[in-house]
């Protein structure tokens, strides 16, 4: 019978089986699934363990710092944070086109993480076990949708699956890899986890990233992070966090409109709302969101964030939308 229990038993057992003496790495994004991955981990080879947190640039506001806090105050993970904006901001330079960004941002990853093993077999000296496994928070349906289930399309590559680079000298340890979403929260929450992170809505691998329709910039990247932590205040102030799925915002940073503030004319550019409700990501609905709030946010964005003079709302469900514009 399926229980969490018993994932959790027999994942251990298996983590344990593979990894022996030998020692992992595993990428935490601030995200469930590789919060739980790591716990898993940990659990079966201890200290053998040490996470990896890329700051790449393309995380929301404060993000970096929650990461570093929350995470180890809950699990006394070994944590390595490396920053890595100016790596992957040359890498994404003049880059517009979806899948590239994505398997760019996949590729860079596994740039960091082979320097990150290089680093800790050299604190570790000669005596030191190899580093040979790379953990993942791969979930069944970032396996499906990346093309990798039996006759399935790849609709996007996900950082972590059809993102990869060909070269990857890691072995892989994914032991969500069967899992839906709220499975790995019901393993999270076996694991001893807070809610705080068993209960945080899904943020992409690749972060704001592909929430820039256009070229990403730091420019642009800053004006996002104004946008997004905005929205995100006013829906945890309203108190719907657990009612939608998530909500990506995005900037159209190709597209401008006219619009006018006190006596002049601006030029700016739209941010979209997509506040969705879902059960696991595979299909999703628009979320109905109050108007007060939709006014609340609207409002402020318009008013705080520079170069922006129009929020819109997206009211397409997937299918035929995805979650995120990229
Ligand atoms: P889509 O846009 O495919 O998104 O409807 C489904 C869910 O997956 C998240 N997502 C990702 N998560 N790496 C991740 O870790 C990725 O490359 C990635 N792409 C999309 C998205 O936020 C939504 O929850």
């Amino acid at each position: 019978t399926w229980t969490t229990h018993n994932v959790v038993e027999e994942q251990v057992a298996a983590i344990r089986a593979q990894v022996g003496t030998k020692r992992a790495i595993c990428g935490l994004s601030g995200g469930v699934d590789s919060a739980v991955a790591a716990a898993l981990v940990q659990r079966a080879i201890g200290d053998q363990l040490t996470c990896v947190y890329v700051d790449h640039g393309l995380m929301r506001k404060g993000e970096t710092e929650q990461v570093e806090k929350d995470f180890v105050a809950a699990t006394g993970v070994k944590l390595k944070v490396v920053d890595a904006e100016e790596r992957f901001l040359s890498a994404l330079a003049g880059v517009t086109d979806p899948e590239e960004k994505r398997k760019i941002i996949g590729r860079e990853f596994i740039r960091v993480f082979e320097q990150a093993q290089a680093e800790i077999i050299a604190e570790a000296g000669a005596s030191g076990e190899p580093v040979e496994f790379l953990v993942q928070g791969t979930l069944y349906p970032d396996v499906v949708e990346s093309g990798g289930g039996s006759g399935t399309a790849n609709i996007k590559s996900h950082h972590n699956v059809g993102g990869l680079p060909e070269d990857l000298e890691f072995q892989l340890i994914e032991p969500l890899r069967k899992l839906f979403k709220d499975e790995v929260r019901m393993v999270g929450q076996e694991l001893g986890l807070p809610e705080e992170i068993v209960q945080r809505q899904p943020f992409p691998g690749p972060g704001l990233g592909i929430r820039i329709v256009g070229e990403v910039t730091k420019d642009r990247l800053d004006l996002l992070r104004d946008a997004d932590a905005i929205a995100r205040a006013e829906l945890t102030a309203a108190g719907l966090d657990r009612e939608i799925w998530q909500c990506p915002v995005v900037l159209l940073a190709d597209v401008r409109s006219v619009g006018v503030q006190g006596d002049g004319r601006t030029y700016g550019h739209p941010i979209v709302l997509r506040p969705v409700s879902s059960e696991d990501a595979m299909t999703a609905d628009w979320s109905r969101l109050p108007y007060e709030v939709l006014e609340k946010i609207s409002t402020r964005i318009t008013n705080e964030v520079r170069d922006v003079n129009r929020v819109v709302v997206d009211v397409t469900s997937k299918p035929p939308g995805t979650i995120e514009w990229e």
